[in-house]
């Protein structure tokens, strides 16, 4: 990747998010989002080891995935290529929508975690409807995502996210395009 003065100034773009804001889900409960930071690390690990074995495949593509505290670390370390949004439910953190950028200019790859007893409430939707909004805002127009053909919790999530949103199958696996440059219908 070239060093040129436009690619730092891309690169270090400043993060015009509000510190936390409340969002209701569509069960009408409140939640509070805002970006992780390293204090949030242990309640991250915590989120991860809720989920079943099946969740925990569909995240990460191995029911054993035996990286949770470098990928927790990943989340609560902030950086200007990535960015990790919280759901915080009486101040317990109930899901997380995260992107990280890819080398494509203007693109990130995002990946959603809801804690398995707080499915089916609107979680993963308020939150990839709000990180959109941030990757707006930061100068991205495109979410990628890889995500299992048997997963259509989360393929009902990208796809009613309100984007134009594209899927190349990929035997058991979809790749899923969203153009954030559109505005959400
Ligand atoms: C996939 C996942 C992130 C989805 O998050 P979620 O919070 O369960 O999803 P939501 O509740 O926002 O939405 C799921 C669907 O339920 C519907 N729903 C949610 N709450 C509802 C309610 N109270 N009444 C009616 N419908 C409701 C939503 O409308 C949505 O359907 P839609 O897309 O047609 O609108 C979550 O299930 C999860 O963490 N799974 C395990 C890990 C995983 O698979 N991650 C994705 C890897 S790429």
């Amino acid at each position: 990747m070239s060093s040129s003065a436009d690619d730092c100034a891309v690169m270090v773009r400043v993060d015009e998010s509000p510190a936390s804001e409340a969002a209701t889900l569509l069960d009408g409960g409140v939640v509070s989002l805002r970006r992780l930071d390293l204090d949030d690390l242990d309640s991250i690990i915590a989120l991860s080891e809720s989920l079943t074995e099946s969740e925990r495949y569909f995240r990460f593509f191995t029911a054993y995935p035996t990286y949770l505290k470098s990928w927790a670390r990943s989340l609560a370390e902030r950086s200007n290529k990535q960015f990790a949004l919280g759901a915080f439910e009486s101040g317990r953190l109930i899901g997380v929508a995260s992107y990280f950028m890819c080398n494509e200019p203007g693109c990130a790859e995002v990946a959603i975690v809801v804690a398995h007893q707080e499915h089916m409430r609107g979680v993963g939707t308020v939150l990839l409807g709000r990180l959109g909004q941030i990757a707006r805002q930061n100068g991205l127009d495109r979410f990628v995502a890889d995500v299992l053909a048997e997963n259509f919790l989360m393929r009902k999530v990208m796809s009613d996210a309100g984007w134009p949103c594209t899927i190349h199958a990929d035997g058991s696996e979809l790749r899923v395009d969203i153009n954030l440059a559109e505005l959400p219908q």
